[in-house]
């Protein structure tokens, strides 16, 4: 067996991090509570049971990914670390999972507790869940925001998991929005240009692993292989028998079925990561439902996008960090001390700290992270390239060097025409092309007169050690 869901909460529950809510309704009530709580910091996982017209025990989760120790239990890193710390545990793990896919393959099971309960024909119903509408304007209830959507190329063979949000639309009809060139749009693509109906499985509540996973770019080949990596054994698998895809053994729910080549409905609008409804309501693709897997007693993960501060922002914000630091090591930039995609720019915001080192060193480690893809973020806004003596993680401490050590004129580059998203609020739609310009914001003290440039007011690290050991403890320092 792999680990579960149900493993991840009782590890949870003892850490007294989750929080149950009962007779709440899924029409808004949940989605207001999810984004109420995930505002605040230190906010607790929520288990909704009793929801409002559903059987006890019919539940959703909300707010996983919440508190800096929750990440860390989900991802195996040191609890206990700050933002640094996590990322530099985390950048570690990158290298050993990456390196290690070939022992991790997927395993496959004849049977597992998402077998438990199986619904076809005229009995498929997805609103049999308690699917919330997460966001007060969204065009419906969405069951996939927590889940993967698993899709197969019909060339290769080889099988993607990949967070793309899901409409249900009525009892077993789901909508599907994928961007453009990513793995699950290709691999659909490629069925429906040959006329035919792609596969596709959803699963809609599992170990919140598998939700850091989909919503990786990871290569569509390895995407089981890596799961594995990341929990340190082979994930269990069942092959689904009507569309042959590999579905995970422990998860909580999946739907399988059809997306066909012919038809579409309307989808959206969908509250965005960029915290806006930007893309709206468009005709996009369906999955024609065939069979539900469930377990007894089924709960639902949801982390539906937030404004800024989200259920998923600091998690994504770890995951894109480390990843582009990784990046930037092996594309030769040097002395890079630090990277920081902060949670409130939904990735479009991104500090690299270095250690100034030759002329040019600032403008070479922007342009670099400016156009890097890391982990979810294709597009980028600003980057922001700041001194080694910068708390880089410390947005004021950002905005301190922005403010005293940029010079507007003279070190700040705009690119234009850069790669965007439709979901861009600043994008007017209908869009002719997907672009956007980037900046390149030079925070760095001047190197030509770098030895010469004021003193900065700091206490040094010697005298802070005497001060606190001498008061620490009496002033709480
Ligand atoms: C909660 C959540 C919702 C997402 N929704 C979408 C979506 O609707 N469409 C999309 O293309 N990407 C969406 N993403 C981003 C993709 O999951 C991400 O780009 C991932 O890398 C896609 O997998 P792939 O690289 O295998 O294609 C979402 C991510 C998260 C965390």
């Amino acid at each position: 067996m792999s680990e579960d869901l149900r493993d991840w909460l009782g590890k949870v529950q003892s850490m007294e991090e989750v929080r149950t809510v009962e007779g709440a309704d899924c029409g808004w009530e949940i989605g207001a509570i999810t984004d109420l709580n995930g505002r605040r910091e230190n906010a607790p996982a929520l288990m909704f049971d009793k929801i409002k017209d559903y059987p006890p025990g019919f539940r959703v989760l909300s707010g996983a990914f919440l508190t800096p120790a929750r990440v860390a239990l989900t991802l195996g890193l040191p609890p206990k670390e700050n933002t640094a710390g996590l990322l530099a545990s985390l950048r570690a793990k990158l290298s050993q999972w990456e390196g290690g896919l070939d022992k991790t393959p997927p395993r496959k099971v004849k049977s597992g507790p998402v077998m438990e309960n199986i619904r076809t024909g005229k009995k498929i119903n997805v609103f049999e869940f308690p699917v919330p509408k997460w966001h007060e304007s969204d065009g419906g209830r969405f069951i996939g925001t927590g889940h993967v959507v698993i899709t197969r190329d019909p060339d290769t063979g080889s099988v993607n998991l990949g967070t793309y949000r899901v409409q249900a639309h009525d009892a077993n009809t789901t909508g599907l929005h994928i961007a453009h060139g990513k793995h699950g749009w290709m691999h659909v693509k490629k069925y429906h240009d040959r006329g035919q109906p792609a596969p596709v499985a959803l699963s809609v509540g599992h170990h919140p692993l598998v939700l850091c996973l989909g919503a990786a770019p990871v290569a569509a080949d390895v995407d089981y292989s890596y799961l594995g990596a990341m929990m340190g054994k082979p994930f269990d698998v069942i092959e689904d028998d009507v569309t042959g895809l590999p579905i995970p053994a422990d998860a909580e729910i999946v739907l399988v079925g059809w997306c066909p080549p012919d038809k579409t409905r309307t989808e959206g609008p969908f509250g965005e990561f960029t915290g806006y409804y930007a893309s709206g309501a468009r005709a996009d693709w369906v999955i024609e439902v065939q069979k539900v897997y469930f377990r007894n007693n089924p709960i639902l993960l949801g982390a539906p996008p937030g404004r800024g501060h989200s259920e998923t922002s600091y998690y994504e914000s770890l995951m894109a960090s480390a990843s582009l630091h990784n990046a930037l090591d092996k594309a030769g930039v040097v002395n890079v001390k630090g990277v920081w995609t902060h949670e409130m720019g939904g990735g479009l915001f991104v500090v690299v700290c270095i250690k100034q080192t030759y002329g040019g060193h600032s403008k070479e480690a922007g342009l670099y992270a400016l156009q890097l893809i890391s982990r979810g973020n294709v597009t980028r806004r600003f980057v922001v390239v700041v001194d080694d003596d910068i708390e880089y993680t410390d947005l004021k401490d950002v905005v301190w060097a922005m403010s005293t050590r940029c010079d507007p004129e003279k070190n700040i580059d705009i690119i234009r025409g850069g790669r965007s998203t439709y979901l861009d609020p600043l994008i007017k739609k209908p869009a002719p092309a997907v672009v956007a310009s980037r900046a390149i914001i030079d925070a760095c003290k001047p190197w030509s007169w770098i030895k010469e440039f004021p003193e900065a007011i700091s206490v040094s690290p010697e005298t802070v050690k005497k001060v606190k050991t001498k008061w620490g403890e009496k002033l709480g320092l």
